[in-house]
């Protein structure tokens, strides 16, 4: 649209005002914020920018392949990708306490990403550039949260999987300063970005390793990974996606139940489909959803993915259930 066009032109020219013939470093987590961000800043200063994405080894199905392929196809964009992965599941061995899992996972990625940010700046130092800025999917919403300060890391953790070391010397770009959600997707829709990523769901900083009751595995994740792909295929395949805020599917690996399938007796984990309606995340309801469509999500998951012998549905509102289970 009009508007969009003249957000994008607009952002363009200030972005390379600011930064000039600096460098600049933005972190990828796959959500749409992040990218429409990398995405505005590749057009105004394309190979000044290089972007970083941490594989935490607790993401879903085909997302890390969506920012690996999809996104550089789309933007032409500098990636380093660190797989990262043994390293959170090391140091997530054992741990089933939900803040402590969170804690793990934000350090951890803290670690990680400063480290690929040390060594971007030492490949520039080395060809005599300099490295100054630091790119933020910052929304209006998240500024005006944190109390409006500028140009510095004042930005709530929850937002941004840990947040930001506090010795930070980069100056932060912030092209979406001024936007709304819905205005950040059209402007991702107008730079060409690819659907899956524009109409994301939020999905957390964490990702599956909050979605697994009990301590996190790579077989775990596996289970956890197939079922939830296929909670999502089924509800996209239903034309449901503009109709529930995010559906999480979550594992109960501490849980146990009987069942039968053929002519054996089965001993293994349940599936929770948490389907729920929002408009900013603070409240919630659970979605109403077809039955046919649960039904469907349901016979497959329990056909399809070895170990999970039940599908059940969480019908809690929030208060008094948040959304995540952890
Ligand atoms: P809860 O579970 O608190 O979730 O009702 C509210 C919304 O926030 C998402 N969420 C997170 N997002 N890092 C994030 O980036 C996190 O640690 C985190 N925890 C929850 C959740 O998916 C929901 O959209």
């Amino acid at each position: 649209s009009w508007t969009t066009t003249s957000i994008v032109d607009e952002q363009v020219a200030l972005i390379r005002d600011q930064v000039g013939s600096k460098r600049a470093i933005c972190g990828l987590s796959g959500g749409v914020d992040s990218a429409v961000a990398a995405a505005l800043v590749q057009k105004a200063i394309g190979a000044q920018l290089t972007c970083v994405y941490v594989d935490h080894g607790l993401m879903r199905k085909g997302e890390t392949e969506q920012v690996e392929k999809d996104f550089v196809a789309a933007t032409g964009v500098q990636l380093k990708v660190v797989d990262a992965a043994d390293r959170f599941l090391d140091a997530l061995e054992g741990v089933s306490d939900p803040e402590q899992k969170r804690k793990i996972i934000g350090r951890e990625f803290i670690r990680v990403f400063e480290q690929a940010q040390a060594e971007l700046v030492a490949e520039a130092g080395a060809a005599g550039e300099d490295v100054a800025f630091l790119v933020q999917g910052t929304l209006y919403p998240d500024v005006v949260e944190s109390g409006g300060g500028s140009g510095t890391a004042n930005i709530k953790s929850h937002h941004n999987v840990g947040g930001l070391p506090d010795d930070l010397e980069f100056q932060l770009v912030e092209p979406l300063r001024k936007l709304f959600k819905d205005e950040v997707r059209m402007v991702g829709q107008e730079l060409g970005l690819p659907e899956e990523i524009v109409q994301r769901q939020p999905f957390p900083g964490p990702g599956l390793g909050i979605r697994i009751v009990g301590a996190v595995t790579r077989e775990r994740l596996d289970l956890l990974r197939e079922a939830d792909a296929i909670a999502r295929e089924e509800l996209t395949a239903a034309g449901l996606d503009r109709d529930i805020w995010q559906c999480p599917v979550v594992l109960l690996a501490d849980v146990r139940s009987v069942g039968v399938q053929g002519d054996g007796r089965t001993y293994g984990h349940p599936v929770v489909l948490r389907p729920v309606s929002s408009e900013d995340a603070m409240t919630a309801d659970w979605s109403r959803l077809p039955y046919d469509v649960l039904s469907r999500v349901s016979t497959r998951i329990t056909n399809e993915v070895r170990d999970v012998n039940r599908v059940v549905l969480d019908i809690t509102s929030k208060p008094p259930g948040t959304i995540e289970w952890e």
